[in-house]
């Protein structure tokens, strides 16, 4: 793919979110961006992680993809999440995490990610305070995962069908958050389609907000067989994930 990408720099200092970048196509269309942040608010971690231990107590060993992952933010995230709130981090872990954007590999060898005091204060709740086990600050407003963390993360360049293609079936979370409304709608279906494909009955496809808010993601689901879970109830009564995890319609 031929990306012309206009930007922000990437470790200018963004005032409102951590990664502002935007890739465009030839046509000055919106190819994608980058949009991400440590401890999304779109999901709650740490009882995400808990619920990981629940969903899958009788399984030896769980693959955790995060596909179309942007800079990292999300799988380190994630391996926080679990290594803190999770029995038995070690089933879940590595993560295998992947994004066909070659800035993005860049970024995460780099590895030093500006952080918004919003940021600071999900990852601060979700690690139970223990943050600084895995992230150190570089001044006053960077971080940098440490070797704890980037050893639970595998990256790969690879876009999201070739990854899935690569997946054995089994006992799979697929994290396929914020790029669905950047893939046309037949790339979607099949998407959709071969990430069912992956998974048994304990598998779990989880989503963003963004894709639930741009294209009402959540029905097209539906028609491709999946059913929403509900793994944070006490958080119900707001939206922050309610419709982000799904499993197989075993119908
Ligand atoms: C908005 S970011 C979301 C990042 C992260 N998942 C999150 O929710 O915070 C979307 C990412 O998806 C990636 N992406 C878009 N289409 C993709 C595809 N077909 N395969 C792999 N990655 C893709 C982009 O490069 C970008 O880094």
């Amino acid at each position: 793919m031929n990306l012309n990408v206009s930007s922000l720099s990437y470790l200018s200092k963004i005032s409102f979110c951590a990664n502002d970048r935007e890739v465009k196509d030839k046509d000055n269309r919106v190819v994608h961006r980058n949009t991400t942040w440590f401890f999304r608010n779109d999901l709650v971690w740490d009882e995400l992680a808990k619920y990981l231990d629940e969903n899958f107590s009788d399984s030896r060993k769980v693959n955790v993809y995060s596909i179309g992952c942007s800079d990292g933010s999300e799988p380190y995230s994630m391996a926080a999440a679990i290594k803190i709130n999770s029995k038995n981090p070690d089933k879940f872990l590595p993560i295998s995490a992947s994004d066909y954007d070659e800035e993005m590999m860049k970024v995460i060898k780099k590895g030093i990610y500006p952080i918004t005091s919003g940021e600071r204060s999900s990852m601060v709740k979700n690690t139970k305070g223990r943050w600084d086990e895995y992230f150190e600050n570089d001044g006053p407003n960077f971080i940098k995962p440490k070797i704890t963390l980037k050893k639970e993360v595998n990256f790969s360049l690879n876009d999201a069908i070739s990854t899935v293609n690569e997946v054995k079936y089994g006992d799979n979370v697929f994290m396929c958050r914020n790029f669905w409304p950047y893939l046309e709608a037949k790339d979607r279906i099949e998407l959709a389609g071969k990430l069912r494909e992956k998974m048994n009955k304990n598998s779990l496809l989880i989503i963003g907000a963004f894709d639930r808010q741009a294209i009402m993601l959540e029905r097209m689901l539906m028609a491709c067989g999946f059913i929403n879970i509900e793994y944070a109830p006490e958080y119900s009564s707001n939206d922050r994930h309610y419709y982000s995890v799904w499993k197989k319609d075993e119908f």
